[in-house]
């Protein structure tokens, strides 16, 4: 290479550094500046109709009403355990092998996908109690996410991080210096398992590329592919389509025969900055990965997410994501609905009024179900245990779109901490006990009960 382009190249590497730098910056700037707006809640919530729950025991605590009643009538819900693997699609709904619609009332539970490794509360109990736990909650379903980087290092986990599951833990590590513990994609292996042996289905989600909490700028971990020139200089995990994929398959292949295991959540939060990445791009990645994880196992769904950060699913009324010939009836959307709606936005749901923000909802997802295209899965919302009144008003609207519109949802979180610094999860719904008695019954826990959250099924 002569010295002039070798000098060209240099430039275009620290420009492109230097902007790049600049807008991770500048996100963190921008999302200080969304939580600091004040949020215009409306002043009274026609909803506040003074019923009450027909099916819970508690007060409710519905924060848009003064008086704490709620939401008039309550959707019919389909059996949330009475149902017969595999599952397969038809028009909206989820159906299972008897023809009979399944709605998943889905939890998250994270940790393989963030610094920890694995996922998280294994210090706490032991994997099958926390299994159990999420059944007794009335979830059918569990949404657990992964990072490539485990896939690419199945890391050793010390073993007093899994100190309550010292069936786990083996004398040796890969080294002799690295004490008793497990490797990290043996210990996400038997938590699928836990789950799927207490009758909880399990949905993979690649969740993130670097082990880290997701999704901020980070043009590492923005799309399933970072190897554009320049990635592998700054991301520490560096990835391209075909490492994604193949990364797909070694968390899969241990999951093969697992009927227990509904699907594959391809890629979490899929975004461009500021609306760049394109549908069309990612629907092609979409189908290839799929193609090859249903040569693994062709009764896996393939869950595939909404672009700006899987809010936006429009791009499927004119480019659907196609299966090959006898698989269509394999694919569940999935939109992701947050009080800042998306990174990015300038219009936040928190300061939405209820016409408003339904308008959204139709035009990003709803439409898919209303006009009997597909299904869709909420795969990630959630709230504060002690939400502002953008929270409460952005949740608000959104229990009762939900409800309303009757589709297949999960709940983020479960946890009861972030992983990096152990921040307390606001979101969660155990406490740091990952028990009963640490369960955190608010009112979002009530709200649940409007989106077809059935405990009393779950015995
Ligand atoms: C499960 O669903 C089937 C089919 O609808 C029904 O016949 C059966 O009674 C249900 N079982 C229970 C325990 O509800």
């Amino acid at each position: 290479m002569s010295g002039l382009s070798c000098l060209i190249r240099r430039c275009i590497v620290i420009a492109t550094s230097t902007i790049l730098l600049m807008v991770f910056l500048l996100q963190i700037d921008y999302l200080k500046l969304i939580e600091s707006l004040p949020h215009q809640t409306p002043a009274v919530d026609p909803r506040c109709d003074g019923q009450q729950h027909p099916l819970s025991s508690q007060a409710l605590l519905y924060p848009g009403c003064k008086n704490n009643d709620r939401l008039g009538s309550i959707p019919s819900t389909p059996a949330l355990f009475n149902y017969t693997l595999p599952l397969r699609t038809r028009g909206r709904d989820i159906v299972d092998a008897r023809g009979q619609r399944v709605k998943l009332a889905s939890i998250n539970w994270y940790g393989a996908s963030d610094v920890g490794y694995i996922p998280a509360g294994l210090d706490a109990q032991h994997r099958d109690d926390i299994a159990k736990l999420i059944r007794s909650l009335g979830f059918n379903s569990v949404r657990l996410p992964y990072a490539d980087e485990i896939v690419r290092d199945n890391p050793w986990i010390p073993a007093e991080k899994l100190s309550a599951n010292r069936d786990l833990v083996r004398p040796d590590g890969r080294h002799s210096e690295e004490g008793e513990g497990a490797l990290a994609r043996d210990v996400f292996t038997a938590v699928v398992q836990s789950l799927t042996d207490a009758g909880i289905m399990v949905i993979v989600n690649n969740h993130i590329t670097q082990a880290t909490w997701c999704c901020g700028a980070n043009p590492c971990d923005a799309v399933w592919n970072n190897d554009w020139f320049g990635g592998s200089l700054f991301c520490r995990v560096s990835q391209t389509e075909q490492q994604w994929i193949s990364n797909w398959e070694t968390t899969m292949h241990p999951l093969i025969s697992n009927p227990g295991v509904i699907g594959v959540d391809l890629r979490n939060e899929p975004r461009g900055l500021w609306g760049t990445l394109s549908w069309d791009d990612w629907a092609g990645a979409a189908e290839t990965a799929a193609h090859r994880l249903l040569t693994l196992n062709p009764d896996w769904l393939i869950v595939v997410e909404g672009i700006s950060s899987a809010n936006d699913l429009s791009g499927v009324r004119t480019r659907p994501i196609e299966l090959p010939p006898g698989y269509a009836d394999r694919v569940v959307y999935s939109a992701h609905v947050y009080s800042w709606s998306g990174w990015g936005a300038l219009r936040p749901y928190s300061g939405r009024t209820y016409s408003d923000f339904a308008t959204s909802m139709r035009k990003n997802w709803a439409f898919i179900i209303e006009e009997n295209l597909a299904p869709v899965w909420i795969g990630e919302f959630g709230t504060a245990d002690h939400p502002n009144s953008g929270d409460r008003n952005y949740w608000n609207n959104l229990i009762s779109f939900l409800g309303d519109i009757d589709v297949s949802w999960g709940y983020w979180a479960l946890n009861p901490r972030k992983p990096a610094g152990w921040e307390w999860e606001g979101y969660g719904l155990v406490g740091d006990g990952w028990d009963e008695d640490s369960v955190r019954r608010d009112y979002r826990l009530n709200d649940l009960y409007h989106l077809g959250l059935r405990p009393e099924l779950a015995s």
